[in-house]
């Protein structure tokens, strides 16, 4: 009975919990180590720590020097990078167990995992940078508007006056594109410099998508992409500004669309997470969207700058539609993230608070 009642305790702590003996073998795992170290189907009893722990060397490392030590680390905190899974970090604290005669029997390492709240502090930081960022562009855009409106008035003008003129004609109009150009480039940056109105309603997911899509299979009539959606009903409880989520859905859609040259296969899917995993969120759980692509993925390098506006690999791009996504995923509370290999494909999650903002009637304004 006694022994059950730990036993129970153990299993529900929050955090997760491992044991290894004077041999270095792994005694107990506890449910969520054995969720963050991925070991569900593992018999965790008397197990070599480096024969269990294989993917994870660093914790094995740590622990049986810990059995070394006088005093084991209080504080740590680790990457791991196990193959096939994305990066994650943990917290953690390692004690030495002590049996009844107060001798050393093993050592037991109490962990956390922190990606979330490791990628919710650089998104924070990203936030505010952009924020600056923006408050620049606006007033940069307002004060090159009005200058490139004359050049492109008086440059029409000319041409009128320059019948029979060819090649004098030809370098009007290439001023009067450069202009055309200009001009969307600075109404992009004002687009993304302005405030975001949030109108929180009743979203219905799939049909967004099926306007999204619509719009970018427009945009490549001759492309062939292969298309599996698959949605979870509970998804429809979501409460979002949909005319904003959908803008970050076309952006998110034509970037597939384009790093797959037209031609690939795109799954799309919906689901429920529980906040579990993102505890720093005041959420029950997040409504995910999820886009995967095969199309040549991104480099370290670029997904460094991805979501900086103004930032493109494409000729002709604007570099300005990861930067609004971003802003309106913000705003909603959520998170958007990238999985991605170079010449892998990416896949892009939306994360949104569940069901969402429960004042659907009041407007935000996000600066
Ligand atoms: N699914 C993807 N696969 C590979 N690279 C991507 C993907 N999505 C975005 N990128 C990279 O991120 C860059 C920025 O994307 P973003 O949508 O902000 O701008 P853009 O697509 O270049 O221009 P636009 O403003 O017209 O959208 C892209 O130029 C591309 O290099
Ligand atoms: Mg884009």
């Amino acid at each position: 009975m006694q022994a059950n009642f730990y036993r129970e305790i153990f299993e529900s702590l929050r955090c997760g919990i491992l044991t290894i003996d004077e041999e270095g073998r792994v005694t107990t795992v506890n449910q969520v180590a054995r969720q963050i170290l991925n070991l569900q189907n593992q018999a965790p009893e008397k197990v070599p720590c480096r024969q269990m722990l294989a993917d994870y060397p660093e914790i094995c490392r740590i622990l049986l020097e810990s059995l070394r030590m006088e005093n084991p680390p209080i504080r740590f905190e680790l990457d791991l990078r196990a193959q096939g899974r994305p990066k994650r970090m943990i917290g953690g604290s390692i004690s030495h167990v002590r049996g009844a005669d107060g001798s050393r029997d093993g050592a037991v390492l109490f962990f956390k995992d922190l990606t979330t709240i490791e990628q919710g502090e650089e998104q924070e930081r990203l936030k505010d940078r952009l924020a600056a960022l923006g408050h620049m562009a606006a007033g940069l855009a307002h004060e090159i508007r009005n200058p490139l409106g004359n050049i492109g008035t008086t440059a029409s003008l000319l041409k009128r006056k320059l019948s029979g003129n060819d090649s004098g004609i030809i370098a009007l109009d290439n001023i009067v594109q450069e202009v055309r150009r200009l001009n969307h480039t600075v109404t992009q940056c004002l687009e993304y410099a302005k405030p975001i109105h949030l109108r929180p309603r009743p979203v219905d997911l799939p049909a967004l998508l099926a306007e999204a899509l619509q719009e970018v299979r427009a945009k490549w009539p001759s492309g062939r992409v292969e298309i599996k959606e698959t949605h979870d009903p509970k998804v429809s409880g979501l409460q979002a500004d949909g005319i904003q989520l959908r803008q970050v859905l076309h952006n998110l859609i034509s970037n597939a669309f384009d790093a797959m040259g037209g031609r690939g296969n795109l799954e799309i899917a919906t689901f429920l997470e529980p906040a579990s995993s993102a505890p720093e969120k005041d959420s029950e759980s997040f409504a995910v969207i999820r886009i995967r692509d095969t199309g040549r993925g991104i480099t370290p390098e670029v997904r460094e700058r991805l979501f900086f506006p103004f930032f493109t690999t494409k000729p002709g791009g604007s570099g300005i539609g990861l930067a609004i996504a971003k802003k309106i995923v913000d705003s909603h509370q959520g998170m958007i993230d990238v999985e991605s290999e170079s010449g892998q494909g990416a896949t892009f999650s939306v994360k949104l608070p569940y069901p969402g903002s429960s004042h659907a009637a009041v407007e935000q304004v996000y600066p």
